[in-house]
């Protein structure tokens, strides 16, 4: 069983629940003027328990466009090369959007995305994340909602993966240390 793997819990799935509450409270607070709502732009696959859970506490008008962007691949644990495994799969000309991740780490990510987004014309550009590591996260990415801020640890579950296992483990949590190659 995966339990077996995780040396602890940094963040259980109650207080996630709440604070992904207070988040979508402070995201529909910042569109509540937009009759043309928002989109979504999740980046696979890290953000799914994320954006499940938040989108279904928002009761705003949102589509969804996918991207993914692999930055940790395989069983690496620090950034490598960026490849964009899925472009935008849908159109945000003109449109709010807010982009979704797991964890803001070296920015790499984001600021690939946020890029991506405004080349393609949005409106207006923000993004959410579940955790940050503010050691590392560069000035130049603006966060607009964060979750909660975590030490510089590789983090597993609610989404979070170590070679795209862990990611159903409800749990923020951190593996035993014999587990990471
Ligand atoms: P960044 O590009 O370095 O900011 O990293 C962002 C991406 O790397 C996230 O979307 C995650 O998928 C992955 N990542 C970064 N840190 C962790 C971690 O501690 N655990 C699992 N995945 C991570
Ligand atoms: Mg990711």
């Amino acid at each position: 069983m995966i339990n077996d793997d995780l040396d602890r819990i940094l963040i259980d799935r109650g207080a996630i629940a709440e604070r992904v509450r207070a988040l979508a409270g402070e995201v529909a607070a910042t569109y509540a003027d937009q009759p043309g709502g928002l989109t979504l732009v999740p980046v696979l696959s890290g953000s799914i328990i994320f954006l499940a859970d938040l989108i279904r506490e928002l009761p705003l008008r949102m589509k969804v466009a996918l991207v993914h962007v692999s930055t940790y691949p395989g069983s690496a644990t620090t950034p490598q090369t960026q490849r964009v495994v899925l472009e935008l799969s849908g159109d945000v000309k003109d449109r709010n959007v807010l982009i979704v991740d797991d964890i803001l780490d070296s920015g790499k990510t984001l600021r690939r995305v946020q890029a991506m987004v405004r080349e393609r014309g949005a409106r207006s550009v923000r993004s959410i994340v579940l955790l940050r590591k503010p050691s590392k996260a560069p000035a130049d990415v603006p966060v607009e909602f964060v979750g909660f801020d975590v030490e510089d640890l590789f983090v597993v579950g609610y989404g979070l993966d170590y070679d795209d296992l862990y990611r159903n483990y409800p749990h923020v949590g951190v593996l035993k240390p014999g587990l990471i190659r």
